[in-house]
Formats: C-alpha cells, sequence, structure tokens
C-alpha cells in the first residue's frame, strides 16, 4: 500500500483565526513555509509551473480591478470534497460577470485534478481563480482577450491527525454591509473581497476572530468567509440568499446533515437580537470548516460553550467529508478509504 506524501511538508500550519487570550486558536490553515514548498507546482495558463516562478501580468485585469472570480476548495484523504458544487458556482460567478471561461467544467476540473497529482497531494487547499486577464490601464473589459487561469494547490494536515473537537472562537457585528443584489452582488464570488477585508480588520481592532457582517436592512448575513447557523428555542436557522450571503458549499452540506440528523431547519432573515439570544452559533467555510462562535459583542452565546447541536453536527461533517460519494477522487487507483493502490502512471501537464 503507498501513500501519497505532501502532509509530511506541513509543519508550520497556523490558525485560521488567530489565538487571542482566553481562546484556543482555531485549527489548521493552509500553508507551510514557502522554502519547503518551492517545489510545489501552480497551475497557470495550462502549465505547471514552480511555485516561486508563478505569475501572472501587472496588466491582468485581475489585479488592476479584481475583475475575476475564484473558489476555496479542499481535498480530503485523495477526494476532492464538492468539487463538481465548486466549479459549477465558478462558472456561475463567471456567467453572471460576462467572463467567458475557455475551457469546459471537466477540462477545469481536470486540471484541479491534475495540479494535485502533480505536486501528490491527498489533503489540501486548492485556490482556483479566473481573471478577466491582460488588458489595458483602463477598465473596459473588452480590451482583455483571454482570461488568466491559476491554480494553487498546498497542503493541509493529514486526516491520520484530525481535529477531533470543534474550537470556538469570539466576533463583533461589523459596521461594513454585504453588498447588495443590485451592487456586485453578494453571490457572486469576485476577486473583490475588500467589504469582508474591511470587516475583518473591525474584528481585529476589536481583538476577536472574525466580524459578522449584516445586510442592508440590517439581518444577520454571515462572516467576513463563513456562512452562519444559529440554534434557537432547539430549531436550526441559516440566513437565507436574500440575507446578502453567498451560496456556502459547506451551508448546503450542514442543511443537509442537519436535517438527516432528525432537525427542524429553516432558511429565514435572522435579526442581531436573535443571533445574541441564540443558544449557539456556528459558521461554516470550506477552509474554517465549522467554527462554534462563543461569544458577540461581548455577549456570550448561552453559556458560552461549545454547545451539543454544533458539537453533533460538527461531528457528522468530520466523518462524511472524506467519503469517495462526498466529491472527485484524484487518483484514479484510489481505494474507499484514500489509500493508493498501485505507483502511479498519470498523464501530466507540461512542467516548467
Ligand atoms: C463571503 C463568504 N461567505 C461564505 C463562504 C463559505 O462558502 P463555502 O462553504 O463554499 O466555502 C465563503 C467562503 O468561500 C465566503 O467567502
Amino acid at each position: 500500500m503507498v501513500f501519497i506524501g505532501g502532509n509530511k511538508r506541513v509543519k508550520n500550519t497556523r490558525g485560521v483565526y488567530p489565538k487571542l487570550k482566553g481562546m484556543s486558536s482555531h485549527k489548521l490553515s493552509t500553508t507551510t513555509s514557502a522554502v519547503e514548498d518551492s517545489d510545489l507546482f501552480v497551475y497557470v495558463n495550462g502549465k505547471l509551473v514552480q511555485r516561486n516562478d508563478a505569475s501572472i501580468s501587472v496588466w491582468d485585469h485581475g489585479l488592476l480591478y479584481g475583475d475575476g472570480v475564484f473558489e476555496g476548495i479542499r481535498a480530503y484523504n485523495g477526494v476532492v470534497f464538492k468539487l463538481k458544487e465548486h466549479v459549477d458556482r465558478l462558472y456561475e460567478s463567471a456567467h453572471y460577470i460576462r467572463l467567458k471561461i475557455p475551457m469546459s467544467k471537466e477540462q477545469m476540473s481536470e486540471a484541479v485534478l491534475e495540479t494535485l497529482r502533480e505536486n501528490k497531494l491527498q489533503n489540501a487547499y486548492i485556490r482556483l481563480l479566473v481573471t478577466r486577464g491582460v488588458g489595458d490601464l483602463g477598465l473596459n473589459p473588452m480590451n482583455c482577450s483571454n482570461p488568466s487561469i491559476v491554480i494553487i494547490t498546498e497542503p493541509t494536515n493529514s486526516e491520520e491527525d484530525p481535529i477531533s473537537k470543534p474550537v470556538g472562537v469570539s466576533a463583533i457585528i461589523s459596521s461594513i454591509r454585504r453588498d447588495p443584489v443590485d451592487a456586485t452582488s453578494h453571490e457572486v464570488k469576485s476577486l473583490n473581497y475588500l467589504n469582508s477585508i474591511l470587516a475583518r480588520w473591525e474584528a481585529i481592532d476589536a481583538g476577536v476572530n472574525d466580524a459578522i457582517m449584516l445586510d442592508t436592512q440590517g439581518f444577520v448575513s454571515e462572516a467576513t468567509a463563513e456562512n452562519i447557523f444559529i440554534i434557537a428555542k432547539g430549531q436550526l436557522a441559516t440566513p437565507s440568499i436574500d440575507s446578502a450571503i453567498l451560496h456556502g458549499v459547506t451551508r448546503q452540506r450542514v442543511i443537509e446533515i442537519a436535517e438527516d440528523l432528525g432537525y427542524v431547519i429553516s432558511e429565514r432573515r435572522i435579526t442581531p437580537f436573535e443571533l445574541i439570544n441564540a443558544e449557539e452559533v456556528f459558521m461554516t467555510g470550506t477552509l474554517a470548516e465549522i467554527v462554534p462562535i462563543l461569544k458577540v459583542n461581548g455577549r456570550n452565546i448561552g453559556p458560552g460553550k461549545v454547545g451539543p447541536v454544533t458539537a453533533r453536527i460538527f461531528g457528522e461533517f468530520t466523518k462524511i467529508r472524506t467519503k469517495t460519494n462526498e466529491g472527485t477522487p484524484i487518483y484514479s487507483n484510489q481505494g474507499k478509504s484514500g489509500e493508493i493502490r498501485a505507483p502511479l502512471q498519470e498523464k501530466s501537464l507540461t512542467k516548467i
């Protein structure tokens, strides 16, 4: 039995959230040291380029105007979790901003898998982005000829070193509102994250881990890069799409998990009052997975400890996330539990 490597390079994992006084830092982030990972390849416009040489032009409108779309995806034990859903969302975002991606969804998925294979990764964070491409200094998107496509993959912690318990964080309610549908729609996962970044600055200034953003009418929307769930009077609720949220892939899977576990769950508008008086609050996202929020604006949520419903859903999520039927296997010769049965002979993209 051969296990594909990559995980041994994981040394300097940082928390998704900074460690704050009185709170544990939240589990893994993606990255390792750039020096150790200099042998990783990055997909840039159809070629695999050494990490340190991977670049795109300063004339690219992704840089000049944030004109592009992206996805953050994860692989667990050799299976890319919900790859199809992420690729579908990428193409929907691109369609909305009138960016024609010059390859099919199947080709895009294969490019993701091949980049992971070249980097011999089983547990990874994947950043997939498509920009408007190289243009001139003017705004006009018609002057950009070819979209740029970049796929970055980095090792994450191994499933052999699982995070068995959810770790709670604190948050504030930000003064920065999520984008309304008639601006840059909140449903587009675009390269412009300035409202989330401004909200995150407020969290940093307040000495808490994250910021919860409201929609323009003052209803709870989502955190800076995660969707929100509350448990109130034993029932689960999450802000509906008319509350300026992103259609989170993890959010959707958590709704299904909650239903399978027999909870009543609704997608609806939630007031800040309901949030603060909830028995439990947690957020969901690809990188963060499931993170309990124990304090909001200085008030404890419930008893200020990880609640039983959150713990149960977290437990279920950690069980399903590695399953082959939850995503797309990276290696064609992969067994059900993620082990590789024989040395690989996969086809390769051009390497530079
Ligand atoms: C603004 C925002 N909301 C929610 C999410 C969670 O979405 P997902 O579960 O698809 O990662 C993300 C993460 O990408 C995000 O950036």
